[in-house]
């Protein structure tokens, strides 16, 4: 007979409002409070159980003790996500769509995503010379909207890229069904499914025919594990689920800049172009700042863990940021230190920002390679191929925002080219 401890409780009412006020640190505080990777509470009208650190996040990855299916509350899945994508699935669904999302990662495929980027960035910085000043996120989306729809096969013309890259950052950045801009959201998502729902058809059809190497070929034709073709709405929502992260990565190359002028110390042992120097930055990068806060599942079975009896049928989270800021895990947390990755003990749970686990079998970030690879071409770029000043600017980065950015979203000016001769390789 198992051994049952009372498992650690925040008391009071429900706590979202308090979750959203105290933003990105909620979880770590209260776990740092009771000393404890998991305890219970109150939120979305509900009991929860709350996981972090290293062990919290082991659970949280164990499929025999947690589904997907209804975690997502409704408002989130209706602009972030979409409904009935991979995020949703369990078992063998979730498995056969998994695979279908991971044969986009050849190392081959992500050496075409770079391709495509490097010439984007590069015809971008040329405009950019011709401007007094240019704020860094709101270029970033455009260059990474147009590499993500050509990356996927998805075609856009010049006088689609700007509605088409605000549209697509409205699914990230408005999430927040509190915000009163939440119905920008939905309406940015009925559009974007409208539309690639139609390409759909096309490729079906045959009017339109992307190489088959593309997320738009091998999402239309997959077949699931009883022979079946997805939806055309699925389809949709699951090529949104490439470009729409992709897009999103423009987020982290904020904070890579942010970096870079915040703590010149690490910029300048930048030195050698392609230097494992450069993936301790980005993994920092990853691991410091604030993006996803939580996510979340819920249980399949009652069963006990380290002695807590868990129910079933219960909404669980796992503190994504307070994973990645755990004093236990990392030691001086709150410092930004790309040397910490040097002798870095690698584990798949303590190390969280895009999910934990494995990729395959799990529900760890499907495009967790394509973000590395996006933030090294982009951090090469800042650090390498331009030059620009720095005018005063607040860059402070607000903890209660979902997702938050540096406020004044990186302003350069100046910016100039530093090999220009490049030119005639466009
Ligand atoms: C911008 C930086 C990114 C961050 C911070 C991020 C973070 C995450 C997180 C936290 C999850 C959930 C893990 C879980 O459910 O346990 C996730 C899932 C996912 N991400 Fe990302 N992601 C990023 C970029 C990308 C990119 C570039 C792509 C595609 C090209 C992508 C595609 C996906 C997909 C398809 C899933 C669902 C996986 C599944 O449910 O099995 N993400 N991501």
């Amino acid at each position: 007979m198992s051994h049952h401890t009372q498992m650690p409780k925040e008391t009071g009412l429900d706590h979202s409002l308090k979750v959203l006020k105290e933003g990105y640190p909620y979880f770590l505080k209260r776990r740092e409070e009771m000393d404890t990777d998991v305890f219970e509470t109150t939120i979305l009208g509900q009991k929860a159980y709350c996981l972090g650190g290293e062990s919290g996040a082991e659970l949280f990855y164990d499929t025999s003790k947690f589904k997907r299916d209804k975690a997502m509350p409704k408002p989130v899945q209706k602009v972030l996500t979409g409904q009935h994508g991979v995020q949703s699935l369990d078992g063998k669904k979730h498995e056969d769509r998994k695979k279908m999302f991971m044969s986009l990662m050849s190392p081959k495929e992500l050496d075409r995503l770079t391709t495509l980027l490097e010439n984007y960035w590069y015809q971008s910085a040329k405009k950019w010379e011709s401007m007094d000043q240019i704020v860094l996120y709101d270029e970033v989306k455009e260059i990474l909207c147009r590499t993500a729809c050509e990356w996927a096969g998805v075609p856009l013309l010049e006088e689609e890229v700007k509605d088409t890259t605000r549209n697509l950052a409205n699914l990230f950045e408005k999430t927040a069904s509190i915000s009163p801009s939440y119905l920008q959201g939905t309406h940015s998502r009925k559009k974007l499914e409208n539309w690639i729902k139609k390409l759909v058809q096309q490729v079906r059809n045959g009017e339109l025919k992307p190489e088959e190497n593309t997320t738009l070929y091998v999402f239309s034709w997959h077949r699931d594990d009883i022979g079946k073709l997805m939806d055309e709405d699925v389809a949709a929502v699951e090529v949104l689920n490439i470009i729409r992260p992709i897009v999103a990565v423009a987020i982290y190359i904020a904070f890579t800049a942010q970096a870079l002028i915040q703590y010149p110390n690490e910029a300048e042992k930048l030195i050698t172009k392609g230097s494992k120097q450069y993936q301790y930055f980005v993994q920092e990068v990853r691991r410091f700042y604030p993006f996803f806060p939580f996510q979340a599942a819920i249980t399949t079975k009652d069963f006990t863990w380290n002695g807590y009896p868990f129910k079933k049928e219960t909404l669980t989270v796992l503190d994504i940021y307070g994973t990645n800021h755990d004093p236990k895990i990392w030691e001086n947390a709150d410092q930004f230190f790309p040397d910490r990755f040097n002798d870095w003990k690698e584990s798949p749970f303590s190390f969280i920002p895009q999910g934990g686990g494995d990729h395959l079998g799990g529900h760890r970030c499907a495009g967790e390679w394509i973000t590395i690879k996006v933030m090294n071409v982009c951090l090469d770029f800042l650090v390498n191929q331009l030059s620009f000043s720095v005018p005063k600017q607040d860059l402070e980065f607000n903890l209660t925002k979902f997702p938050t950015l540096p406020n004044s979203k990186i302003i350069f000016s100046n910016v100039k080219r530093t090999k220009p001769v490049l030119d005639s390789n466009l």
